[in-house]
């Protein structure tokens, strides 16, 4: 279950690209996600969650946390735990026109920072995602997993 929101503002510092990016990104765990904000995300899925889906996730997450700038969402991760020992994140997206900015690091750094004192903070990921999470303080471990390869296939 998710509690009450926080929320923190911070400018990008990241200006190493010849645009500059000023923005202000608001941070907010638990912050609240209207099902609809999700339909700009999952672009590159083969797969994507339905909408009936999608609506579940979010209230069945134990963490959300959402980065919007004026208002409009560009970012969230969400995750689930037992409150105690054991963190899984299951979903960070950030929309591609404000990648490489900074955000999902940011959004990890929030996730990480309320799971501290966990005995394991998990997630899968693809091998092309790696770098960026062993820059986090992940490491690669093993793992088992079943996995529904048709999942969604003949869903909305
Ligand atoms: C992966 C993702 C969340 C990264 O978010 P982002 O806001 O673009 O990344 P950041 O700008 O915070 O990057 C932080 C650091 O990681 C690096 N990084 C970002 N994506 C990377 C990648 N795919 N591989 C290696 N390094 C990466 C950045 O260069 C940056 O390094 P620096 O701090 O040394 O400058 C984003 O690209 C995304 O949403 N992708 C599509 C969905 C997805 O793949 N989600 C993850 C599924 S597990």
């Amino acid at each position: 279950m998710q509690s009450a929101e926080k929320s923190s503002s911070r400018t990008s510092n990241r200006q190493k690209s010849t645009q500059k990016d000023e923005s202000m990104i608001d941070y907010k765990i638990n912050g609240r996600i209207i099902t609809n904000e999700l339909n700009t995300f999952f672009q590159n899925w083969k797969s994507p969650p339905s909408t009936e889906t999608r609506s579940k996730l979010l209230t069945g997450s134990d963490l959300v946390i959402t980065a919007r700038e004026d208002g409009r969402l560009v970012g969230f991760l969400t995750a689930i735990s037992d409150g105690a020992m054991h963190a899984f994140i299951t979903l960070l997206e950030v929309l591609e026109s404000h990648q490489n900015k900074g955000i999902g690091k940011h959004l990890m750094e929030l996730a990480i920072s309320n799971f501290k004192g966990y005995y394991d903070i998990v997630l899968i990921t693809d091998p092309d995602k790696g770098e960026f999470y062993k820059k986090l303080g992940f490491r690669e471990i093993y793992g088992m997993h079943i996995r529904d390869f048709t999942y969604g296939k003949d869903k909305k």
